[in-house]
């Protein structure tokens, strides 16, 4: 782990440090390009600028973005494939897309110009968790249309660091390679390095003498209690990146290792928003919503006050002067509503991992019987731990305290080690069984 007391950030780029006001003036600048480059480029942007009475030139000031309409995601499906693309194909040297749960999938293009943008902001990102160049990264995030692979490769790259491509999959050729190639850094999404961390123990090596010293973990959310869970078995220091394909891919904003303290949004490329997911209304700094992005400098498909559906708030910079977004507490598609109450994965996995006997590993599955809804929380037990009074215990303890806190009744089942489902990038959480109204 970093030994906080002689840590400096290393290679400071001048917008890192850079006044509140500078960044304010960037931003302006930089948002009166992006709104005219849409608008002036892409058919979709002038008919839905046009029909709410809006034009570019009417942006003077940061506040005016509240009068531009905003985008979601079944925009991008209304134009598939390519129809949000400002700049003619040729133009357009990458192609990544987002596999939706339903329907065709989100599709985004990039520039040459957007590529570097992008490595720029991924090599930012790897610094601020404390890589540095001439270390080796363990990638597995999945490679291929999924941005994660290919967007922390070329970061990392340019950072200057040695990549190990390694994509996702293969649990037992993921500890066969940190064992031999000895790399300081991982990537993966952090439920895909808890069952790194189960091979492991499988294979009787010992997490904690392996050579990794940070883990940049994204692209679902999780929680503080697992980054403990993650940091006491390796180690390591645990860092969290976001980002989404839509706005650009992983990178869009990280964690900074010697404060852990939320993710400072990289606000000189993207301008973050905090609206009411109801009203739409704008929040201000520090109220919890919906985060909404309007990107600043990208040419080849500019987004305009995206709607991400991730929830969270703002709060003001510490280790760099661009403010930060809250560890995310989930996407607004994920909350379950039980019984009239509502739900978040990241509430019940805070609190089974207060449970020493069980393990990180779990999925809720809702059904309903009759006119009720009923929640069933699948967990394991941790493997010294599987003796089945002491499963029953943990199952106890986790319905009682997820009734005290969150005020729903769950039905508790632990399995033994190996029970619940694993993926190999992002965890499904939630197995919704009820029928649909
Ligand atoms: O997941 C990009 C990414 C790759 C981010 C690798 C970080 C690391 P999508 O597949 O388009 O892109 O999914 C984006 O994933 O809107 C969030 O709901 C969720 N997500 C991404 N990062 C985080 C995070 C990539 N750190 C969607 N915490 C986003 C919580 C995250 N949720």
């Amino acid at each position: 782990m970093l030994d906080k007391s002689s840590y400096a950030p290393y290679g400071l780029e001048p917008i890192e440090t850079a006044s509140r006001d500078e960044i304010a003036a960037l931003q302006t600048e930089r948002l009166a390009w992006s709104l005219k480059h849409a608008y002036d480029n892409v058919a979709y942007y002038r008919t839905k600028f046009d029909a709410a009475g809006v034009k570019p030139q009417d942006f003077k000031r940061l506040e005016d973005l509240a009068k531009f309409p905003f985008m979601a995601k079944a925009d991008f499906r209304a134009n598939y494939p390519f129809g949000l693309f400002a700049v003619p194909q040729e133009q357009i040297v990458r192609i990544h897309a987002s596999s939706g749960t339903t329907g065709k999938p989100t599709v985004v293009g990039y520039t040459q110009k957007d590529i570097d943008t992008w490595s720029h902001l991924v090599a930012r990102s790897i610094r601020a968790a404390g890589g540095r160049p001439g270390m080796k990264v363990h990638i597995s995030y999945g490679y291929g249309l999924f941005t994660g692979g290919l967007g922390a490769h070329y970061g990392a790259e340019k950072l200057g660091c040695t990549v190990i491509p390694v994509s996702g999959g293969m649990t037992d050729r993921q500890v066969q390679l940190i064992t031999d190639f000895k790399p300081e850094i991982i990537m993966v999404t952090p439920s895909y390095m808890l069952a790194i961390l189960d091979e492991f123990k499988a294979k009787g090596i010992d997490p904690r003498e392996s050579s990794l010293q940070i883990g940049i973990f994204g692209a679902e959310p999780w929680t503080n209690a697992m980054r403990g869970e993650i940091e006491q078995a390796f180690d390591m220091d645990a860092v969290d990146i976001y980002g989404l394909s839509e706005v650009m891919g992983p990178g869009v904003a990280n964690e900074c290792v010697e404060t852990k303290d939320g993710l400072h949004l990289w606000e000189d490329h993207f301008y973050p928003e905090v609206i009411d997911p109801v009203t739409g209304r704008v929040l201000p700094d520090g109220e919890q919503g919906e985060l909404v992005f309007t990107s600043l400098t990208k040419e080849g498909m500019p987004v305009i006050r995206y709607r991400t559906r991730d929830l969270t708030r703002l709060l003001p910079g510490t280790a760099r002067s661009m403010r930060r977004m809250e560890k995310i507490t989930g996407r607004s598609d994920d909350m379950m509503i039980v019984r009239g109450v509502n739900v978040f994965p990241t509430q019940i996995e805070e609190i089974l991992l207060e449970i020493d006997t069980l393990a990180a590993h779990y999925q809720i599955v809702l059904t309903r019987e009759g006119r009720l809804d009923e929640m069933e929380i699948c967990v394991e037990c941790r493997p010294e731990h599987a003796h089945e009074d002491i499963r029953n215990a943990a199952g106890a303890k986790l319905t009682q305290i997820v009734k005290d806190r969150i005020g729903v009744s769950a039905r508790a089942v632990v399995k033994e080690p190996g029970g619940v489902e694993r993926s190999g990038g992002k965890a499904r959480r939630v197995i919704d069984n009820r029928p649909k109204a």
